[in-house]
């Protein structure tokens, strides 16, 4: 399809969006030549997201700069945000909140009794107000409580999870790296990649960015949990609608420009699996390079199982999106330790 509009114009629409600006960007592109000797197959570049800066980077430090900027200028001076016990969204949020100067409550949903650990931790360090809730818990309804009282004493609060702007925020964070990501591959000479991810924004921001301007990127998105694959590809095409028309793209994405992987996940949301700890451990023993279970470790475990199945030729280039997710680490610290136990004895 011949493109109509061009990466410049693209920049621009993107740069006419509100945003505070705190990212390390543009994040390297790194060859991984050990990692590949170790399992043979494609050629990999590795987008270093997980190098974006804030409070330990990830791919949701480029999507809180557009979230805070649209949450500061509506005025509102609380930020409310309900997110499991050890999500990184919840950690960056909280970065945010300090950038912006606004303050924060996280609900946190499960595990109460845990310790805290990694992302929740940091939360802590960084000044929010941590309230702890069981799964069984109505977790929006203990927020509107939040938010009456925050009412009461005088502050404006915004419950995160109420709005659709965090739906679509990461698309256009992903847009803008995919910009970076094609000046880096000329660079290198590369036309042709297969983008391979765990993330229901990012990638497909990157595939909208490739198909408004021609690029020759195929993608694939690795679920997360064992959710609805159709309801999935609706909500991708609903949020590339949304935001091609915030970013004044003439083209959003169909149901399958998107490849959606299932099977990686373990059974649900974070559930630990054998072969996302296997995937964590081969690339830091072979690139230095530290992965996270619930993500990127499993988008690296559905990696390696198509090399093993040879699903690549050694020609191909596949792009993998390291997008952060390092403090979950530590809260997997007794999983991660058991696992290793299994290979060493
Ligand atoms: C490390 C990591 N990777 C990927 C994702 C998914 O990101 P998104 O669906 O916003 O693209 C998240 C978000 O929770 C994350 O923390």
């Amino acid at each position: 399809m011949p493109t109509t509009i061009t990466p410049e114009q693209i920049q621009a629409n993107i740069d006419e969006i509100p945003r505070i600006r705190w990212s390390h960007i543009p994040t390297p592109l790194e060859e991984w030549t050990a990692f590949r000797e170790k399992i043979g197959g494609p050629r990999i570049l590795v987008k270093r997201d997980d190098a974006t800066g804030l409070a330990y980077g990830g791919n949701k430090s480029r999507h809180f700069e557009f979230e805070m900027a649209h949450v500061k200028n509506q005025g509102f001076d609380t930020l409310i945000n309900i997110n499991n016990f050890h999500s990184n969204q919840a950690r960056v949020a909280a970065a945010g909140c300090v950038k912006a100067g606004i303050r924060y409550i996280l609900v946190s949903q499960g595990e109460i009794e845990r310790t805290l650990q990694g992302n929740l931790l940091l939360v802590k360090l960084m000044g929010g107000e941590i309230h702890r809730v069981s799964e069984a818990e109505d977790a929006m309804a203990y927020a509107e409580k939040l938010a009456d009282k925050v009412r009461a004493d005088g502050g404006n609060p915004y419950i995160l999870n109420k709005d659709w702007f965090p739906e679509i925020m990461g698309t256009i964070g992903f847009v803008e790296a995919g910009l970076e990501i094609k000046a880096q591959l000329e660079a290198l000479g590369v036309e042709r990649v297969h983008a391979w991810g765990l993330t229901g924004r990012s990638l497909p921001g990157l595939r909208l960015l490739a198909k408004n301007l021609d690029l020759d990127w195929k993608a694939s998105m690795i679920k997360y949990s064992p959710s609805d694959t159709d309801q999935l590809r609706e909500t991708m095409v609903r949020r590339s609608k949304q935001g091609a028309e915030l970013m004044k793209l003439p083209i959003h994405l169909d149901p399958d420009d998107v490849e959606i992987i299932d099977g990686f996940h373990g059974g649900a949301y974070a559930a630990p699996t054998d072969a996302a700890f296997e995937a964590i451990h081969l690339v830091a023993q072979t690139e230095a390079v530290i992965l996270d279970p619930n993500y990127t470790g499993k988008s690296m475990s559905a990696l390696i199982d198509r090399v093993r199945s040879g699903g690549f030729t050694k020609d191909d280039t596949v792009l993998f999106l390291h997008s952060g997710g390092l403090p979950q680490v530590f809260a997997f610290n007794e999983e991660l330790t058991a696992w290793s136990r299994t290979i060493d004895d």
